[in-house]
């Protein structure tokens, strides 16, 4: 009989709750009700990692890879940069601390890397070739590069530079809260900031994710680009999904 796999486990650290859940990599979906506990403050690797041991506690009868993600750059598991976390995680290496921590196999992956790899494989952008870029509009804006289903990590097109601004400090969720936007004028910000991907890469399809693509009508209709660009459909799964994903797959 063949041997099956061990389901593996998704952690999505938010700088408000950590959420996790047991993930079913058929189907794409948690394999058993998310547990989310508040995100400690200050949020330092150490204080996280004792959050991460009482979350997997809670499932022992899950014992495959555990995913993570983190709102950074991470190269071979080692953290890369903070813009909206803990300055601490700045050269943690997080694979390492969080193995030691819980006795399991540990992989950390960029949030918004995560949340795009699972879009592909099993949301919005299911079964679309050539390159697809993610993008999650929250505190930052994340994104994710995808081509033919191949995951280019850290692409952190969030932070490019727009009229001499870091891109995301105008367009992200967080800045149209900030300024109380009306959603008009947040979309005149979002087609700058997406025509400024399309002229730099092209790509086939833009997928809108982030808290707020549950009101993509409000916005996406709104938006001025000659490429198609759809909501995300995994919404508040994303992370969990794409970081268990990750790490059944051996991490990066
Ligand atoms: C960070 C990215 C992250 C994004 C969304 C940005 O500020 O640089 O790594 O993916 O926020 O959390």
């Amino acid at each position: 009989m063949a041997q099956t796999a061990p389901q593996p486990f998704g952690i999505d650290f938010g700088g408000t709750g950590i959420k996790g859940a047991p993930v079913d990599l058929d189907a794409g979906a948690f394999a058993a009700e998310r547990v989310r506990i508040k995100t400690p403050d200050p949020s330092t690797p150490e204080r996280v990692a004792e959050v991460f041991v009482d979350l997997l506690a809670q499932f022992p009868d899950c014992t495959g890879a555990v995913g993570v993600t983190v709102p950074g750059v991470v190269r071979h598991g080692v953290v890369r940069s903070a813009a909206n976390i803990h300055k601490s995680w700045l050269g943690t290496d997080a694979d390492r601390l969080f193995t030691e921590a819980t006795g399991r196999e540990v992989h950390v992956v960029n949030d918004a890397d995560a949340a795009g790899f699972a879009e592909v494989r099993y949301g919005a952008a299911k079964g679309r070739s050539g390159l697809v870029i993610v993008t999650t509009l929250g505190t930052g804006i994340g994104s994710a590069m995808v081509h033919d289903g191949v995951l280019v990590p850290n692409s952190e097109l969030g932070h490019l530079e727009i009229d001499g601004h870091d891109a995301e400090t105008r367009a992200a969720n967080s800045a149209r809260e900030r300024e109380d936007l009306s959603w008009e004028r947040w979309a005149k910000r979002l087609t700058t900031y997406y025509r400024t991907l399309e002229r730099l890469f092209s790509p086939e399809l833009f997928v809108v994710g982030g808290g707020v693509s549950k009101n993509s009508d409000e916005f996406l209709p709104l938006l001025d680009l000659d490429t198609e660009i759809i909501p995300a459909a995994l919404l508040n799964k994303a992370g969990v999904v794409g970081a268990a994903l990750y790490a059944s797959e051996g991490g990066g």
